[in-house]
């Protein structure tokens, strides 16, 4: 199965034929020599692989952390992905920094993955909320240096943000200048707008093509045999993502994820109590899965 897949990954821009569904945690590794990117369960469970995905929606980008180890790398045609190597230039970032100070790293092999997801919620929140900040990183494990320091570390983050991030600027402008992303997530919004992205084509009614959509169940059980066969990535098509009203009935799009339906308005309108209850389950699950989960 021959398709070209382009995309962004930190400052570069990529285009590849492989398997579209090699996992982005074996793409970035092994391809791209990117080992920033830890494996650990590969299970969608220790957050060790997390990425920052950047999708242009409605002619902005809108960022959301990811577990690469269940991303089919052709899910991420036309997208940007950043690594931790793409948070920093020549020197720690500001949430790098803090982490250092707060004795919030041990051994170091969980960080990236808590450091990308605090990176997921300053650029996907406008307002900032410390207890919010904290449970964004559910989903992240470290076995070593222990949860304290780590919270300690995500609350001076936060503290930091509401202190110095100035509230007259354009969002991006905020982090860039707070020392939180680096300059070119300045270009990323233009150049998404020209990658020529990839076509799938679709294979409707073909018994021998695996479909899917979500694959957090395939990509842990079966990665390597979907290497050897042909795939119909589903949400490569033109699915729609909104959770609308019309015609007195709320609408939910077919790829629209967990945390789309958590976070809706609407959702909350109706289910005013939803949000609350399901914090639980995106608690267990965590929010790195639910922002890709449908
Ligand atoms: S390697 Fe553990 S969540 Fe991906
Ligand atoms: S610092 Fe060692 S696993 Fe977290």
């Amino acid at each position: 199965m021959k398709t070209k897949i382009n995309f962004i990954c930190n400052d570069s821009e990529i285009e590849t034929s492989i398997h579209p569904g090699t996992t982005l945690l074996d793409f970035i590794r092994k391809q791209l020599h990117l080992t920033g990117t830890k494996e650990g369960c590969r299970e969608g469970d220790c957050g060790a692989c997390t990425v920052l995905i950047g999708e242009l929606i409605e002619n902005s980008v809108r960022y959301h952390s990811a577990n690469s180890c269940l991303f089919p790398v052709g899910d991420i045609n036309g997208k940007h992905v950043v690594t931790i190597e793409g948070l920093n230039s020549n020197e720690l970032n500001t949430i790098q920094k803090i982490f250092l100070e707060e004795g919030a790293s041990q051994c170091g092999f969980c960080t990236p993955g808590f450091i990308i997801s605090l990176t997921a919620y300053l650029l996907s929140n406008s307002k900032y909320d410390s207890a919010e900040a904290v449970e964004s990183l559910s989903g992240n494990i470290c076995r070593c240096t222990g949860h304290s320091s780590i919270i300690n570390a995500a609350r001076s983050v936060l503290k930091y943000a509401i202190n110095n991030i100035a509230q007259n600027e354009v969002h991006i402008n905020k982090l860039i200048h707070a020392e939180i992303i680096p300059n070119y997530f300045l270009t990323i919004e233009d150049r998404l707008k020209k990658l020529r992205k990839s076509k799938f084509i679709e294979n409707k009614n073909n018994y021998a093509v695996v479909n899917i959509s979500g694959g957090t169940d395939l990509f842990v059980r079966k990665w390597d045999e979907i290497l050897n066969q042909d795939i119909n990535l589903l949400f490569s098509h033109n699915l729609p993502d909104h959770i609308s009203e019309e015609n007195g009935k709320v609408v939910i799009g077919a790829r629209a994820s967990i945390s789309d339906f958590i976070n809706s308005t609407l959702i909350q309108k109706y289910f005013p109590s939803l949000k609350s209850k399901l914090k639980l389950f995106w608690f267990i699950t965590n929010q790195k899965s639910c922002n890709y989960w449908w």
